[in-house]
């Protein structure tokens, strides 16, 4: 007899761990299924972001950052140090064991809250809105019941035509978190978050990085003011960004990879490195799901299709996260896993998408919430803006890095911020200031009357709030 579960969740990265725990929570009996192995071959839950994502490309950027600290800005402190050296294996086995804490974390709350966990591939069989009937195979070999579906399946890395991933020479951003010897040329296709986050790491460890990019502009989604100060930076550090390319061809042999390519100008290229990354967006998993079984509605590209509270075509199966539309973020997937649990529980989940934070965690870092300048001027609103360098700022001269800016963008006449951007040191975590300002439907004046600590990062927050009405203090 197939055992029933109140909630079965078939994915278990941020959005089906979160909804698990939280239907858990709700008092309903849950399970999470999910396929990941570690190399051993055991359950390894969190999915892409613990596995291949958000948690081991933070701690090689991190581990590689401190190197690169050690290796230049150190000196600057008075601090020497003779016959520097990486070793790069220690390194790797460090980002490993982070991935592993977080995966044995998981497992950890799973049977905290009394959460069924499955190891292997949910895969629908048949059902209706009394229950959906759901195979797991490889290694479990179960089939289960859920009254109530979560699909959070998640994404994989979109290869190029004609070049499929090796994870050798060709990578996705699962090998280029594991390249077991730092190559002297790597390239990277796509200037976007894992293009800049991954080429950064490699570039700080010793790699020649030359990034390749199909649109005109620089991190075209982007506030451009900001796009263009951090371009600044990385190019200053050495990372080689070409815009406005054409990828023609591909070839990988044992010796390396050659791409070819129109420049801007439309002349032919060829780029020859030893290895080589592609990061150009991720496609939604939903082969091996069987959604064909019960009719799941999916759209051209591929995604689930949901509402905009996460309900598929079919009655009592939700998907959230990047197997749906909207931002592929960690966080969003965790809040609509939330919010569907308390869905199902009859409750009234919400996800603001217009406060959903972004943040890329290159060196300077660069982070920002709701609309930027190009956004506000394209639907002809009426906006001040106020920007404050943390050149003027006392606690990132302290710290040595002084790059960026942070940047309001608010209504003319009412004055409620709509937007903050930021570019520069710890932009990750000064961010948040701008999220609960904005979720509160604060003004700029607002953020400018409240008490910030000195010195501290933060007060170009509370500057840059200043400078929307023309009265920064300190620039
Ligand atoms: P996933 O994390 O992809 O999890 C889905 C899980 O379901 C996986 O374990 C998958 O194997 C499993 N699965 C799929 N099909 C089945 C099936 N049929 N049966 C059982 N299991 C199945 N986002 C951020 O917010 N911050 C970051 O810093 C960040 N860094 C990133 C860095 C990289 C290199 C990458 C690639 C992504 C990064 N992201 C980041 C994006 C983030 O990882 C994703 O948005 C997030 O993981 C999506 O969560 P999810 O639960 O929807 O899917
Ligand atoms: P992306 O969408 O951020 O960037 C892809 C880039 O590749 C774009 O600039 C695009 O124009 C370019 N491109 C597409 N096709 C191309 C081609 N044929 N030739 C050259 N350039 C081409 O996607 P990416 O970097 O793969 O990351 C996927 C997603 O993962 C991100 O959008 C983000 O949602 C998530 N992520 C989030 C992180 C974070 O929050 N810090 C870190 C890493 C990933």
């Amino acid at each position: 007899m197939a055992q029933t579960f109140d909630v079965v969740v078939i994915g278990g990265g941020p959005g089906g761990y979160i909804a698990a725990i939280r239907a858990a929570q709700l008092g309903f009996t849950t399970a999470c299924i999910d396929d990941w192995k570690s190399k051993s071959g055991g359950p390894a839950p969190g999915g892409t972001c613990t596995n291949v994502g958000c948690i081991p490309s933070k701690a090689l950027l991190q581990s590689s950052e401190n190197f690169d600290h050690a290796g230049h800005s150190f000196a600057d402190h008075g601090i020497k140090i003779n016959g520097l050296s990486l070793d790069l294996e220690k390194m790797l086995q460090r980002k490993d064991t982070v991935v592993k804490q977080n995966n044995d974390g998981i497992l950890y709350l799973f049977k905290k809250n009394k959460v069924a966990f499955f190891h292997g591939r949910g895969s629908f069989v048949a059902g209706n809105d009394a229950g959906y009937e759901i195979a797991v195979s490889e290694p479990a070999n179960a089939t289960i019941i859920g009254k109530n579906v979560i699909v959070a399946t998640g994404s994989s890395a979109r290869p190029l035509p004609a070049a499929p991933f090796d994870e050798q020479r060709i990578m996705s951003n699962d090998g280029a978190l594991s390249i077991a010897a730092v190559p002297k040329r790597l390239g990277v296709i796509g200037a976007g978050v894992i293009g800049l986050e991954m080429g950064s790491v490699w570039r700080r460890l010793g790699a020649d990085v030359t990034i390749l990019e199909a649109l005109p502009e620089f991190l075209g989604a982007i506030d451009q003011q900001i796009a263009k100060e951090a371009a600044k930076a990385f190019t200053k550090q050495g990372l080689k960004i070409q815009l406005g390319v054409k990828i023609s061809a591909v070839k990988a042999d044992k010796k390396g990879v050659v791409v070819s390519y129109a420049n801007a100008n439309a002349e032919a290229q060829t780029l020859a490195v030893d290895a080589l990354i592609v990061s150009i967006g991720r496609l939604p998993n939903t082969s091996g799901l069987n959604g064909e079984a019960i009719g799941l509605k999916l759209d051209q590209r591929g995604f689930v299709v949901v509402d905009d509270e996460c309900r598929t075509s079919l009655p009592n199966v939700w998907a959230v996260g990047d197997v749906v539309r909207g931002p592929m973020l960690a966080h969003k997937a965790e809040e609509e896993g939330v919010a569907v649990a308390e869905r199902i529980a009859g409750q009234h989940g919400h996800v603001n998408f217009n406060t959903i934070p972004w943040v890329i965690y290159t060196s300077p870092e660069i982070a920002w919430v709701g609309q930027n300048e190009q956004q506000l001027k394209s639907a002809g609103r009426a906006y001040k803006a106020g920007t404050f360098p943390f050149m003027a700022n006392g606690r990132a001269r302290a710290l040595g890095d002084t790059t960026g800016m942070v940047k309001f963008l608010a209504d003319a006449k009412t004055d409620e911020i709509l937007g903050v951007h930021i570019v520069g040191p710890l932009a990750s975590e000064l961010i948040a200031e701008a999220v609960v300002a904005m979720e509160f439907r604060a003004s700029s004046e607002d953020i400018a009357r409240i008490c910030h600590a000195h010195p501290s990062l933060s007060e170009a927050t509370k500057e840059a709030a200043l400078a929307v009405d023309k009265r920064a203090l300190n620039f």
